[in-house]
């Protein structure tokens, strides 16, 4: 049997990276995933760190999206320092493209309350957008000029983590599917697995859209929604913009490699990874309606994923039930490669026996009756 200071079941970006933050602390982990690390929403994502385009509001989410956003320019030196590997990190800033006054209004509304918290989000008129980016289409209002934001390589970033976490003596085992738990009246003694049975002092939960099921296996209710994701990577003849493009229909992320990635759609309650024809003929008119030139794009590949959703759109990061040592890391919804670096962080807090306020509001225990 083997015998460690923390198991994480989960090899996505947040199981990787509660597994590189504890490990960078000496913490012994191994990392349990049932098919190949980083296989699933991980690397799925388009990437996008969008502390600012992805909040509607203000609230307890966009400080913490705000904090882990601003983690990146460091951690993105220190994975490459350590591992080799570029999580390619760009900062051109996104435009949140309006189509139409009442957007535009809705989007100024964002603007305002993300300058009083010190943030920089412009409203652009269309001749502005085009005076920048030649290629958008001219049947738009304007957009938010967002340069805070960025994005990154997500396979990268999970590759990344989980080389860095292995440099650092945590131990992944692939293939490795968890499948119950042997519990005592407050804590886990044993994780069951179809490759032999694990001891630890703490195990943490990071099982992405499947970890209500695991919860489920300790008689804890944890209502993760799944939410399915399409997308698909376009070559394009030559580069058409430079800053990330998100519109009410599509985004569309410039990565490093000249690629554009064309994401996503939504669909709740679907645990299917295949590509549907209609989110195809959906993403590439949306995507044609905003950079018409992309029609003369190549298709490189159409893909989809499961994004791990929560009633309340807060993610859960913290200890759960009546187990002391049993620590849930999920729920990140469409945020989980953003949030990721926090919640490695603060997770590897918590083991630590820190007080972590700013975990309050996420939780695992707030939906659980
Ligand atoms: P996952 O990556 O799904 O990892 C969970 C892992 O647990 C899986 O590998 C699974 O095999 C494993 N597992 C499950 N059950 C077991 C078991 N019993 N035993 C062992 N292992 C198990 N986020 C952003 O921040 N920016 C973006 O631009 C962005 N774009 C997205 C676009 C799409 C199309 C999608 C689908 C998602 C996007 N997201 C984005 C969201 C992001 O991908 C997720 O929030 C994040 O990847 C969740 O990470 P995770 O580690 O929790 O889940
Ligand atoms: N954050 C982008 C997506 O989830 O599609």
């Amino acid at each position: 049997m083997h015998e460690r200071d923390v198991v994480v079941v989960g090899g996505g970006v947040i199981g990787c990276s509660i597994a590189y933050y504890l490990a960078k602390r000496g913490a012994r982990v191994t990392v349990l995933e049932r098919d190949l690390i980083g296989a699933h929403a991980s690397s799925a994502a388009a990437g996008m760190l969008g502390a600012q385009v992805e909040m509607a509001a203000p609230g307890p989410m966009s400080e913490l999206c705000m904090k882990s956003r601003s983690m990146f320019p460091d951690l993105a030196s220190e994975l490459y320092r350590l591992t080799g590997i570029d999580i390619e990190l760009i900062r051109a800033g996104i435009l949140r493209i309006a189509w139409n006054e009442e957007e535009a209004e809705m989007l100024r509304k964002r603007g305002a309350w993300q300058r009083d918290r010190g943030e920089t989000a412009d409203w652009w008129d269309k001749d502005r957008v085009r005076s920048v980016e030649p290629e958008v289409s001219d049947q738009i209002e304007g957009a938010l000029y967002i340069p805070g934001d960025s994005h990154v390589s997500s396979s990268r970033l999970t590759r990344a983590f989980s080389y860095a976490a292995e440099l650092l003596g945590a131990e992944l085992i692939e293939r490795c599917e968890v499948t119950a738990f042997r519990a005592g009246k407050d804590r886990i003694e044993r994780v069951e697995s179809d490759r032999g049975t694990f001891q630890a002092e703490h195990v943490v939960l990071a099982a992405g859209a499947w970890s209500a099921s695991l919860a489920g296996k300790l008689g804890l209710r944890l209502p993760v929604v799944p939410i399915k994701g399409e997308s698909l990577a376009v070559y394009p003849r030559k580069e058409l913009f430079e800053r990330t493009l998100f519109a009410e229909g599509c985004y569309l992320v410039p990565k490093a490699d000249g690629k554009v990635i064309v994401g996503a759609t939504e669909r709740a309650g679907d645990f299917t990874e295949w590509v549907t024809m209609d989110a195809i003929r959906q993403l590439t008119s949306e995507a044609v309606r905003l950079v018409p030139e992309l029609a003369n794009s190549t298709f490189i590949r159409a893909w989809s994923s499961i994004r791990p959703g929560s009633p309340d759109g807060l993610p859960y990061i913290g200890r759960f039930g009546r187990f002391r040592n049993l620590f849930v890391a999920t729920g990140h919804f469409r945020n989980g490669i953003l949030l990721s670096p926090i919640t490695g962080q603060r997770i590897a807090e918590l083991i630590a026996g820190e007080e972590v306020p700013d975990l309050k509001p996420f939780s695992p225990d707030r939906l659980s009756t």
